[in-house]
């Protein structure tokens, strides 16, 4: 078993690593951290809202047995030399002091932004750019680092860069047009989406997501050439909103292909890639990473945000675009806390650990 520690443990993505490290056959999950306020409290205390007592725990599952008394640490007090892991669930601000901290002596999986565009880091998602992992030992050695920081995608960007990639790879890649349609998850727990804002609403606007989604993209879908990652050669081009979903993005996509390909072509090339990606085996995969449906009526939010606990990337409505040549429209949903996340940070870390990087 390898130690791991998660900093940030309290928050929406924390708990979501707390659940999903629970009776992992490959991680044991040994400390916690998160901010000041919590520091020193059991697990249970922190998650209590002091003005409310409400338990601030937003899953169907309990909170695991093992972890209910488990005193929450400083950060300082997490020391890296006896863990083999550390998973960051952190905002930004944080994540640029705290994990370069850590990653001096330990890997680090994070899902916060702060690294995700520099030279030396990848942004990985298993099963879509696996050689991209080369870059961590050319970032362990620039840094002088014993571990790294392999940063996670935002959620929005998980699910349409998985069902690009198949496309990309069997029929070529030019334009892509995507708008969301964002879950208040998605916006954490502090401060997360106030109530009065959100109910009977959407929100247009969720401040720096399209500027990431855009650049993140084309940096997952680009190519590794022995140094650094070069970019595809792609355009894209989004529009993120908030609605009232608690859980799970879903996305409109056009994509405009270099070749021609008809809607069952489409389909068949996400169903094939699905059937043969890389991360089959590992504890945390699902049995299929994309799904696509051919009843125009999913997905849906509600019905398919669970399909494999959240780790497959469901896709609807899957037709020819009628108006730019080569053009495909199709809408998917992909459940944020789960692939997009903490639930893809561990698949990740499974990667790492059957390719021996950890
Ligand atoms: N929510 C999602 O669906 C999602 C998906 C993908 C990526 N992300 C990214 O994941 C990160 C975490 O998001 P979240 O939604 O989980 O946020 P969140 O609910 O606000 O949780 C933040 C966590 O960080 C802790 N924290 C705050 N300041 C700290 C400090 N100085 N030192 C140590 N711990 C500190 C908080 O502890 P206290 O409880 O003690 O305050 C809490 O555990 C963000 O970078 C976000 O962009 C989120």
């Amino acid at each position: 078993m390898l130690k791991v520690a998660v900093i940030g443990a309290t928050g929406a993505v924390g708990q979501e690593f707390v659940i999903a490290l629970n009776r992992h056959p490959w991680f044991e999950l040994v400390q916690m951290a998160s901010s000041e306020r919590s520091a020193g409290k059991k697990y249970m205390d922190a998650l209590r809202d002091p003005n409310t007592s409400l338990l601030k725990w937003h899953n169907k599952e309990k909170v695991p047995e093992n972890v209910r008394d488990m005193i929450l640490n400083r950060v300082e007090e997490i020391d890296p030399k006896k863990v083999d892991l550390i998973f960051t669930a952190l905002e930004s601000e944080d994540a640029r002091v705290i994990e370069p901290k850590m990653a001096s002596e330990v890997p680090v999986i994070s899902t916060a932004a702060a690294f995700r565009y520099e030279d030396d880091v990848p942004i990985l998602i298993p099963g879509i750019n696996d050689e991209h992992c080369e870059l961590l030992n050319i970032q362990k050695k620039n840094r002088k680092w014993n571990g790294f920081i392999a940063p996670l995608p935002n959620c929005t960007t998980t699910g349409m860069a998985i069902t690009l990639k198949p496309l990309m790879d069997d029929m070529g890649l030019e334009n892509v047009f995507m708008t969301s349609m964002q879950a208040l998850s998605g916006a954490g727990r502090s401060p997360g989406v106030v109530a009065l804002d959100i109910m009977d609403n959407v929100i247009p606007y969720i401040p720096k997501e399209e500027e990431k989604v855009q650049v993140e993209t084309k940096k997952i879908l680009g190519k590794f050439d022995g140094n650094s990652i070069v970019n595809a050669s792609i355009k894209v081009s989004c529009t993120c909103t908030r609605v009232p979903v608690i859980d799970g993005h879903t996305e409109t996509i056009f994509a405009q292909l270099t070749k021609p390909a008809l809607p069952h072509q489409v389909k068949e090339s996400m169903t094939n890639f699905s059937k043969s990606v890389s991360i089959k085996g590992l504890p945390s995969a699902p049995e299929d990473y994309i799904i696509v449906h051919d009843d125009p009526t999913r997905p849906q939010p509600r019905i398919d945000r669970e399909v494999n606990d959240g780790m497959t990337t469901v896709v609807g409505r899957l037709r020819k675009d009628t108006v730019f040549e080569n053009g495909i429209k199709y809408v998917l949903l992909t459940h944020n806390e789960k692939m997009g996340s903490a639930k893809g940070a561990i698949l990740l870390a499974e990667l790492f650990k059957s390719k021996k990087i950890i």
